[in-house]
């Protein structure tokens, strides 16, 4: 049988797959500190891409994987050249997040694709947008379908109102974000933004005169 391929030596992905999940996330974030530690630094770049964890240059090389499987469709076949930029995407300005989190990517590309391949008809939505990552995403499939995305978000973190009951301790969390800081990285063609506490911030033009058909998760929804 061929040797398995991998990015790190075999006694020292043993070590790791021997690891409690607790301890395999605690050892992954500290080689993703590392990682974007180096690509702080001036003229570090390069050694940034090549690294083996770093997420974008995961998606461009040939590694058999990253931290879960690669789908074949990617690795082998070459069926999304878009991704390599999504990618870049999905990370920017929140690494910590979404670089440990590529499967989640390949969930949203795979099916996005899928629903424009069946031609479900309908524009898009996100609830809850954040920095924009995943909207980037979304507005990129949008822009190329001649479709519309509406985005979703109090673009100021989760609303008190939601901090019950086992949250009820909680501070509420995404606070680090602003709608002008979102609009500029997503992008305004085909997009709006509405900002405010969902499902309350849906406007009646848009929740009367369509159909809202929640297909799937993670932020995709079709309008008929
Ligand atoms: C996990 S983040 C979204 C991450 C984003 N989908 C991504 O993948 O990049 C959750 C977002 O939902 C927003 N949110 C949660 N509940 C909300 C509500 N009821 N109304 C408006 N925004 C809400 C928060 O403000 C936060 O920005």
């Amino acid at each position: 049988m061929a040797a398995l391929r991998s990015p790190l030596p075999s006694g020292k992905l043993l070590r790791f797959l021997a690891k409690s999940p607790r301890e395999q996330i605690a050892a992954i974030r500290i080689n993703l500190n590392r990682t974007f530690k180096v690509g702080r630094q001036p003229g570090a770049d390069a050694v940034l891409a090549r690294h083996p964890w770093a997420a974008p240059a995961a998606v461009h090389s040939d590694l058999p994987f990253y931290i879960a499987l690669r789908p074949d469709s990617d690795r082998n076949h070459k069926r999304y050249p878009e991704l390599g930029a999504l990618s870049t995407a999905w990370v920017h300005r929140n690494e910590a997040s979404n670089a440990t989190d590529l499967p989640r990517l390949y969930s949203l590309v795979l099916n996005i694709r899928q629903a424009l391949e069946q031609e479900i008809a309908g524009d898009f939505a996100e609830l809850g947008v954040y920095r924009g990552n995943s909207a980037a995403v979304l507005a990129h499939y949008a822009r190329a379908a001649g479709r519309h995305l509406y985005l979703f978000d109090t673009f100021e973190g989760f609303d008190r109102r939601d901090l019950v009951a086992a949250d009820g301790c909680r501070q509420p969390e995404f606070t680090d974000i602003s709608l002008a800081a979102v609009r500029e990285f997503v992008g305004e063609q085909n997009v709006r933004f509405i900002q405010g506490y969902f499902p309350a911030s849906i406007p009646a033009d848009l929740d009367q005169a369509h159909v809202w058909t929640a297909r799937w998760v993670q932020g995709l929804i079709c309008r008929n």
